[in-house]
């Protein structure tokens, strides 16, 4: 089977990926190490995303608030370093991009000269637009997202689905094309009712990228520990897990204690042989 990223995707490709002229969906996850990244490259995904996930997934924050340029740096080089060819979305964290042009501008350049991300994603619709705006003027390629905005979620009123009635569902519909207008080539929808999903994904020209958006967006993404049954606690509805790997890991390591602990590991298949000489030796300096 050839997949997209023996050939990796080039922005213009993606911007032509719309589900509506034919194409097979998106597919992105999430990584956020060398090897998931690479594991993910292997597998035939088509986009990574070192998303600001990282707090929760990864970093035990109970939020991506707290979440900085310099930690999406360090995972974002590792990444790289895992997935060479692939094309490498990183998100601006929270505080990185809502004061100035200037300020968005300058977290951008350092992910992307530093970590080696072919794009940057940042949170927030039509307040952003002007925002967008000015990085795609500044030759910084741009990945929107609209709906539920983890790194406002407390704007929004928590982590619920947005756009359930007429007014909200027309607000997220006008955040989606405002940034799309604003030059934005790809964008996340997040959590909003399948047809407002549809709707979107109808109602702009670049590629819609769903989470918990519905069947009809042109790709899906998924936090990659989140679909391997990594995450334990709360599990949003949107989320499958394709593996049980909290379950394994669990298990993998109770093996070890109690092998450690009964003598049975390790076995003699892993323990290195004492050379003949160095025993002779040995006995000589007793
Ligand atoms: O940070 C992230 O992982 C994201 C995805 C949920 C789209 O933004």
């Amino acid at each position: 089977m050839t997949t997209r990223n023996e050939h990796p995707l080039t922005i213009p490709a993606i911007r032509a990926t719309k589900v509506r002229h034919g194409n097979d969906p998106l597919v992105m996850v999430t990584a956020y190490d060398a090897p998931t990244a690479q594991l993910a490259v292997a597998a035939g995904v088509d986009l990574i995303l070192v998303g600001d996930s990282l707090g929760t997934a990864i970093l035990g924050y109970d939020s991506t608030v707290p979440v900085t340029v310099d930690d999406m740096l360090h995972h974002l080089k590792a990444v790289r370093r895992g997935a060479p060819g692939a094309h490498i979305i990183v998100d601006l964290p929270f505080g990185s991009f809502q004061e100035s042009d200037a300020q968005a501008i300058a977290s951008a350049v350092k992910l992307m000269k530093q970590g080696g991300a072919d794009a940057v994603k940042l949170e927030g619709g039509r307040r952003m637009a002007n925002r967008v705006r000015a990085l795609t003027g500044a030759g910084i390629p741009v990945v929107g997202h609209v709906g539920l905005t983890p790194q406002t979620a407390g704007l929004l009123g928590g982590y619920r689905v947005q756009g359930r009635d007429l007014a909200t569902a027309q607000a997220v519909i006008d955040d989606a094309r405002a940034i799309a207008d604003a030059g934005a080539y790809c964008l996340v929808v997040e959590v909003v009712p399948s047809l407002i999903g549809q709707r979107i994904t109808e109602q702009v020209d670049i590629p819609v990228i769903g989470i918990g958006a519905g069947p009809a967006t042109d790709g899906q993404v998924l936090v990659w520990t989140d679909l391997a049954g990594l995450t334990t606690g709360h599990k949003p509805r949107f989320v499958h897990a394709y593996a049980d790997l909290a379950g394994n890991l669990q298990d993998a390591f109770a093996q070890f204690a109690s092998e450690v602990r009964s003598g049975a590991y390790p076995k003699p298949e892993h323990e290195y042989a004492t050379p003949r000489a160095l025993i002779d030796a040995l006995e000589v300096t007793e």
